[in-house]
């Protein structure tokens, strides 16, 4: 299965907002066929697997077991339903990390499989951390995109000084943080962030697409010449109505809301309108609890350092199960997964 996963992930800015998925075809401990879902609207994970198997193998399919990272479609979309596919192939066993959330699908996937008479096995590595069908089963569950807090932290606590920027992790966090972006669909900063850090948002560290930015500017404080504003990615300037007004361009866009308590609900019922199924939340402190507050987030990737601020802007403390803990050249990288995520129920 994790296997699977470092396949489906391979189909990261690529698929949204269908699911990144991947599959293995194992015949007695051998990896015979494997495949993930390489582009949006393109063949599924299943298909792409069951394709790459060799001719000299292929007699060999009906004796394997399917591992797939998330459970098989069993309606016509884009494509035809996986679960024919595996019908017809003659899988006797198929093991599945996740259900599909999708309502056309949610565990009748595995019906069809199981009235079938195939053997299922539902759940491995459910609980891991940067599941790679995390992002759609949230987006139609929840109806809001999946919803990352990230931000890095003093050993002493905090997370930035009052306008003034400060560097606080090393390389290797960077070069993570950026992996991310590529994985994500849009990355959101508060106004003091844009103002102190002139954050491109961009992911150069790491191959792959630039999330949409998202800035949270009521006035409008965001100088045109900042980095965020130019014309390398598309961009969400979210402000008052009256702000609203420019013409937006092929990247940039003027999103007009009502800065009131449902100004988050608000944003993150234009993002699922316009089929964004993941977000990082980059900072600062006051954006993220904002988030937190109201439970409106899933995963926080907390980047530690050894450097001590000795005062400064106080870093936010997500509470919930801590998934991971990696160590990255001296920074320490957890990740922890919200217990009581709130879904928005718009429509
Ligand atoms: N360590 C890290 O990982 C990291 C990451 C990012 C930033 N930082 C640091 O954090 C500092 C900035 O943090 P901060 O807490 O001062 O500011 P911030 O979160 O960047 O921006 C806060 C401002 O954004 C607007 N805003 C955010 N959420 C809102 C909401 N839900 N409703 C309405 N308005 C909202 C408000 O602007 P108005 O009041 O103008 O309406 C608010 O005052 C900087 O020093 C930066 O260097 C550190
Ligand atoms: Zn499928």
């Amino acid at each position: 299965m994790h296997r699977c996963f470092d396949l489906a992930r391979l189909g990261a800015g690529h698929v949204s907002p269908n699911p990144m998925v991947g599959a293995v075809l194992v015949y007695e401990g051998r990896i015979i066929g494997e495949g993930w879902h390489r582009q949006y609207g393109k063949a599924h994970a299943e298909v792409n697997c069951i394709a790459a198997v060799r001719d000299e193998d292929r007699h060999l399919i009906e004796k394997s077991t399917l591992y797939v990272s998330l459970e098989p479609c069993c309606f016509q979309g884009k494509t035809p339903p996986c679960t024919n596919l595996i019908l017809r192939s003659n899988i006797k066993k198929v093991v599945i990390s996740c259900l599909d959330e999708t309502p056309e699908v949610r565990g009748k996937g595995v019906e069809i499989l199981r009235s079938a008479g195939i053997e299922v096995e539902v759940g491995i590595l459910e609980g891991s951390p940067f599941k790679p069908s995390d992002f759609r089963n949230t987006f139609v569950a929840k109806q809001r995109p999946f919803i990352q807090l990230k931000f890095a932290q003093s050993a002493d606590g905090y997370m930035g000084m009052n306008g003034k920027q400060v560097w606080f992790s090393n390389h290797f966090s960077q070069v993570l943080a950026h992996k991310g972006r590529a994985a994500f669909d849009a990355i959101l900063v508060g106004t003091n962030t844009a103002l102190t850090d002139n954050p491109s948002l961009s992911n150069r560290y790491w191959p792959g697409k630039s999330p949409l930015r998202i800035v949270l500017d009521k006035q409008r404080k965001v100088p045109s010449d900042a980095n965020l504003l130019q014309s390398t990615q598309p961009t969400w300037v979210v402000c008052e109505k009256r702000l609203a007004k420019d013409n937006p361009t092929d990247f940039l866009h003027f999103l007009a809301l009502a800065f009131d308590k449902e100004l988050l609900e608000n944003l993150l019922a234009e993002l699922f309108q316009h089929r964004i199924t993941s977000l990082i939340v980059e900072g600062g402190a006051t954006t993220i609890r904002h988030f937190m507050e109201k439970e409106l987030w899933d995963e926080a990737a907390i980047f530690s350092t050894k450097l001590r601020l000795g005062g400064g802007i106080s870093a936010p403390t997500p509470v919930g199960v801590e998934l991971e803990r990696l160590a990255l050249g001296g920074d320490t990288l957890t990740v922890i997964r919200n217990q009581q995520p709130k879904a928005l129920n718009f429509v």
